[in-house]
This record gives C-alpha cells, sequence and structure tokens, in this order.
C-alpha cells in the first residue's frame, strides 16, 4: 500500500511495507537517482536483526553506505547530535545528490532531516520510522528540529522525507512503551478529526495490541490521511495545521520541566495524552469529552497525570515551572499563549488563554 501526497506539487510518497525484510526499501532505493552515496542513520536502540538485515540489503542495491549509530531520546536532541551528522556527511565527502535514511523515533528523525535540508543546503532524504509516535506522526509533515536553550524545537525548519517506509518488521519488534506511547497522537486525529479512530481504538483495542498489522495498517493510514490533511495546505503552520497541536501547549510545557532531570522520564506522546486532558479541562472542566479521553488513556494503560512518577518529590516547583513554560507557547503570537479547543469530536478551533487561575486550576486539578 502507497499513499501519495503532492506539497507546492511536488509528489511524496509513504509506503507500507509487510513483507518480512526491507525489499520495499530495496526497490525504491535502486529506481533512485542518485550518486549512489547513503548515509544510513540508526537508532542504537534498534533491533540488531533488522539493522544487520537492512544493511545487507541496501548494499545490495549498489549502494555505498556509511553506517552512523546514534542515540535517539530527547536528551540527545540537541546541536552535538546535529554536527555528528554533519560532520560525517563532510567527512565523507557525501554530495547534494546522496541520500540520508535515518532509521528511528521522532529524535533521530527530526534531526536528521534537519541535518539533511542544512547540508549542501538540502540533499536526498528518506526516513524510516521506528517507534509508534514516529511512525502516527513524526515521519509526516516536514518538521525538524532541535532542542535549544532549553526550548522545545528552538531551532528548526521544514524539510519532507521524499519516501516514508512503515515496515511490519520494525512495529512487530518496538518495546511495549514505544509502541503505547505512540496511541495519544492517534487520539489526537480521532478527536480532531475522523471519529472512525476513536471507534476503531474503542472496539479493537485486542488487535491494536497485539500488532496484527492488517489493523495497524488502516489505524495508521488514517492518523497520517488525517494529519495530511491539515497541513497540505498549510505547510509552514499558519492556521489549519495549528489543529494538530491539539494538547501540545501543555505537552511541552510539562516536557521542558523536566529540565536537568532526566527529560525521558516522559515520552512525549505520553506527555500529549496528559495535554489533550488539560486542553479540554481548561475550557470545560471534567465535561464528558474529558472522562472520554481519560477512560481510553486508561484502557491502553496510557499516564493521565504524573502521579505515577515517583521521582516527583518537589511538586511544588514542578507545577510553578509548567506555569513559567506554558508562556515559551511557539504559537503564541501577543503575551497570551494558544491553545486548541476541541469545539466537538471532529472539530477543533484555535484559542488563547487569557486567564491564569484557570491554568493553575489546570495544573493542579489534572497533571497532579
Ligand atoms: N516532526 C514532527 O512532526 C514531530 C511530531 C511528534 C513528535 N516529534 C518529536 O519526536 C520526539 C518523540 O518521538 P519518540 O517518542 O519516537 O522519541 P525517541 O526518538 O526519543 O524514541 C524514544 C526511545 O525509543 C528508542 N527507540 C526508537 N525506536 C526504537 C525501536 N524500534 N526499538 C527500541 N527502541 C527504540 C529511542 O532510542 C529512545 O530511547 C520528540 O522530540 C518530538 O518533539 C516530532
Amino acid at each position: 500500500m502507497i499513499i501519495n501526497y503532492k506539497i507546492n506539487k511536488q509528489n511524496y510518497k509513504i509506503t507500507f511495507c509487510n513483507n518480512k525484510e526491507s525489499p520495499d526499501i530495496y526497490k525504491a532505493l535502486s529506481k533512485l537517482y542518485c550518486d549512489k552515496k547513503l548515509l544510513l542513520i540508526i537508532d542504537n536502540r534498534l533491533n540488531k536483526r533488522f539493522t544487520k538485515f537492512l544493511f545487507k540489503d541496501l548494499k545490495k542495491c549498489g549502494l555505498k553506505v556509511t553506517l552512523l549509530r546514534v542515540s535517539g531520546s530527547k536528551i540527545n536532541k540537541n546541536k552535538k547530535f546535529l554536527f555528528k551528522i554533519i560532520d560525517k556527511l563532510i567527512e565523507k565527502k557525501f554530495t547534494k545528490k546522496s541520500v540520508l535514511l535515518s532509521c528511528g523515533g521522532g529524535v533521530v528523525g527530526d534531526v536528521s532531516a534537519l541535518a539533511s535540508s542544512l547540508y549542501l543546503r538540502g540533499m536526498i532524504y528518506y526516513h524510516i520510522p521506528t517507534t509508534m509516535t514516529a511512525i502516527v506522526d513524526s515521519c509526516l509533515g516536514g518538521k525538524t528540529g532541535i532542542n535549544y536553550k532549553n526550548i522545545i524545537n528552538s531551532i528548526g525548519n521544514y524539510y519532507h522525507s521524499q519516501n516514508v517506509f512503515i515496515s511490519k518488521n520494525v512495529i512487530e519488534l518496538i518495546p511495549n512503551r514505544e509502541f503505547l506511547s505512540g496511541i495519544p497522537e492517534v487520539i489526537k486525529c480521532g478527536l480532531i478529526h475522523n471519529h472512525k479512530i476513536l471507534q476503531m481504538l474503542k472496539s479493537d483495542k485486542e488487535k491494536c495490541l497485539n500488532r496484527d498489522y492488517t489493523f495497524l495498517s488502516k489505524l495508521i493510514k488514517l492518523s497520517l490521511l488525517s494529519k495530511i490533511n491539515f497541513f497540505k495546505e498549510d505547510v509552514f503552520e499558519q492556521l489549519k495545521r495549528l489543529n494538530l497541536n491539539f494538547g501540545h501547549t501543555f505537552a511541552h510545557a510539562i516536557e521542558m520541566s523536566f529540565k536537568g532531570k532526566n527529560i525521558d522520564i516522559l515520552r512525549h506522546g505520553e506527555a500529549v495524552g496528559i495535554g489533550m486532558l488539560c486542553e479540554i479541562y481548561y475550557f470545560e472542566g471534567k465535561s464528558k469529552k474529558f472522562l472520554m479521553l481519560k477512560n481510553l488513556l486508561d484502557y491502553y494503560k496510557l499516564p493521565s497525570n504524573l502521579s505515577h512518577l515517583k521521582i516527583i518529590n518537589k511538586k511544588e516547583n514542578l507545577k510553578r515551572d509548567i506555569f513559567k513554560n506554558i508562556f515559551l507557547d511557539k504559537k503564541r503570537i501577543g503575551k497570551n499563549p494558544r491553545i486548541i479547543k476541541l469545539v466537538n469530536i471532529g472539530k477543533s478551533k484555535i484559542a488563547e488563554m487569557k486567564n491564569n487561575t484557570k491554568i493553575k486550576e489546570t495544573i493542579n486539578n489534572v497533571i497532579f
């Protein structure tokens, strides 16, 4: 199965690979007009069996492959990681017609895409997402970035992978946490765009958890199509695309508040789940929609607050930091942070948060 889409008259693809090894990737790369040099960036935590086969297959295509192993995870989403890639591209004399293929979660994808866009002002970029967050969300839409000065994605641009490979083989091997933590981004698409996604998550939990590929590829496809619907005419996030930030004003504030601690104690997708609850609560308290979302998160054993984190002993400091970080929201245009209001299931709109007391109440009553 292939999803074809266009951005500014340029064609892009998402290829679902349901065979055991990597022939679809092999086929796509064999046809590509390039200088036959490929930098393969691989997340260290990926299953070694998969990476061994991928490396072999790529060589079989007649490509000269340079391997760069990197550590994903948010603590490494920084300039050191970015320049490690760029230094390798320079050292091995890659050209604009060389390929960078990244294989990893959202962090590896975001940093690799940024490096591809910067090196010689842009080289060929392909991606194999390997966490559920990356598969249903970050692999698509072209957002690249690194965190700098403790501001999430403070440096970044837009650069799209020409082809994204969703691999059955990868999905089967994803550890449970990296699998489940992508579910909130799927729920988000259900809430803001396509209620069918919510129905599928409610009625076919076992298929989802058992990684039934027929079921999952349908779920992934619907989520990706939702994302395409929001960004294809608004790549630079002027209006419509902002809706995809549902849950993210609070999620990013929570993630940034773990500065200096192990910020990886909460996955991005897990923070988005809590963030969506906050953003519903801010407007309507513990309403029907709030409870529906909470039940769905509970159903998939996803966190709906931070009470499960034993390391939180300085709660008051953390609350203060989250409140402060809300005002670093990148969507703000005046002094007020912006937030996505879920009007109904399938309908959302952009709003401002003007009530600081309500923000504090939301932090107290939802996050802790
Ligand atoms: N560009 C976008 O549109 C977009 C959208 C959503 C999230 N993001 C970014 O993505 C990041 C979060 O993504 P993530 O949750 O994938 O985080 P991640 O890339 O940090 O991966 C989480 C952990 O899983 C490991 N990992 C990755 N694939 C694995 C596999 N198959 N097997 C075993 N371990 C594996 C990583 O090493 C890491 O420790 C955040 O930085 C966020 O800003 C970007």
